[in-house]
């Protein structure tokens, strides 16, 4: 299963990103985490110290090697060099899984320990004004999205992904990635904002987006979020103290969270195995396509000197059951 955690800076994108994922951790489940925002701050919300945090291997410096990886013997990619961000598999292609060995995890995921076992921390690394643009080819994002175009995930394992719902997240298609998007938001209007643009770009593409109302303090806060938003306010997060001690740099045991944001987070889980059921791998396919289309007209071909459209394999669905080449 693919989570994104989406919102203004501040909001608490990468808190409950990393409270979401110390949840999983404890319940045994099989985790891949992904700090993709603009302040790369998930290690530490996951514990790691300053020098730790700072030795995590930066996945845009690896794109070379992950292009080369996923490419495999497909024949429609003689070479990685014009491979870009939304450069779909095809046959021959290598798939990646969420509880295997591969040199893309290798290369780029760190172990970390959590209270009930440790999950897989990839980060994109610290963004420069270049990362910022509509139309970059050196994208850190980029690293993360051809990796969720060659995922297959099944039920019972988890991708999050702490990211910004900036404009080259929408250009290149990487909001259409998930199974559902948290759109962690403050009951303030500006919270609120970035809710309606976020559902704006999503009505087209079937993004299932649910609200996580954070930083609520008392009814009129709730009353707020539920005027602006609706029904697609999933469940509220109010202040936490263990979040506190945890910034503080010392961190309580997991379970000794507070009681309230525990069910609050079983809410977020239900409702990520909820969304495996409207889960289309046809669909998830069409649209990198379509976004792979759009990217080769309004950039990729010139930058490349290529008619990217070739690189398109038209037999080719991602699915659970695609196998591995040899
Ligand atoms: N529910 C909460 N309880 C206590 N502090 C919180 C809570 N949510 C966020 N914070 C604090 O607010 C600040 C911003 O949160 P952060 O998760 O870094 O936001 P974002 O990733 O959206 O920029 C951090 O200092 C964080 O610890
Ligand atoms: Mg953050």
């Amino acid at each position: 299963m693919k989570i994104a955690f989406v919102g203004k800076g501040g909001s608490g994108k990468t808190t409950l990103s990393s409270l979401f994922v110390r949840h999983l951790a404890a319940t045994g489940a099989p985790v891949v985490a992904i700090d993709a925002d603009i302040n790369q701050h998930l290690g530490a919300a996951l514990g790691l110290d300053e020098a730790e945090a700072a030795a995590l291997p930066a996945m845009g410096e690896h794109l070379p090697l992950i292009k080369e990886y996923l490419r495999g013997s497909n024949p429609r990619l003689p070479s990685a060099d014009t491979m870009i961000k939304t450069t779909p598999p095809g046959e021959g292609s290598r798939l990646l899984r969420v509880r295997e060995d591969n040199p893309v995890y290798d290369a780029c995921a760190r172990p970390v320990e959590l209270d009930g076992g440790a999950v897989r921390l990839m980060v994109t690394g610290p963004f420069t004004d270049a990362d910022l643009g509509v139309a970059c080819y050196h994208s850190k994002t980029g690293a993360v999205e051809l990796c969720l175009n060659h995922l297959v995930d099944g039920r019972d394992e988890y991708v999050v992904v702490d990211m910004t719902a900036g404009s080259d997240s929408f250009a290149s298609g990487m909001f259409t990635r998930f199974d559902i998007t948290f759109l962690v938001a403050e009951p303030t209007r500006k919270g609120v904002s970035v809710y309606r643009q976020y559902k704006e770009y999503a009505r087209d593409f079937g993004v299932t987006l649910r609200v996580v109302g954070n930083k609520v303090q008392g009814q009129d806060d709730l009353d707020f979020l539920r005027d602006e938003v609706g029904e697609d306010l999933l469940v509220t997060v109010g202040h936490s103290d263990w979040v506190r001690a945890m910034e503080k740099g010392r961190p309580p045991r997991f379970e000794l969270l507070e009681e309230a944001n525990g069910r609050a987070l079983r809410a977020l889980h239900k409702a990520v195995d909820a969304a495996y059921e409207r889960r289309d791998w046809a669909r998830y396919t069409e649209q990198m396509v379509h976004f792979h289309l759009r990217n080769a007209r309004s950039w990729g071909n010139e930058r490349t000197g290529e008619d990217l459209a070739a690189q398109v394999d038209p037999d080719f669905v991602l699915g659970e059951e695609v196998t591995a080449p040899a």
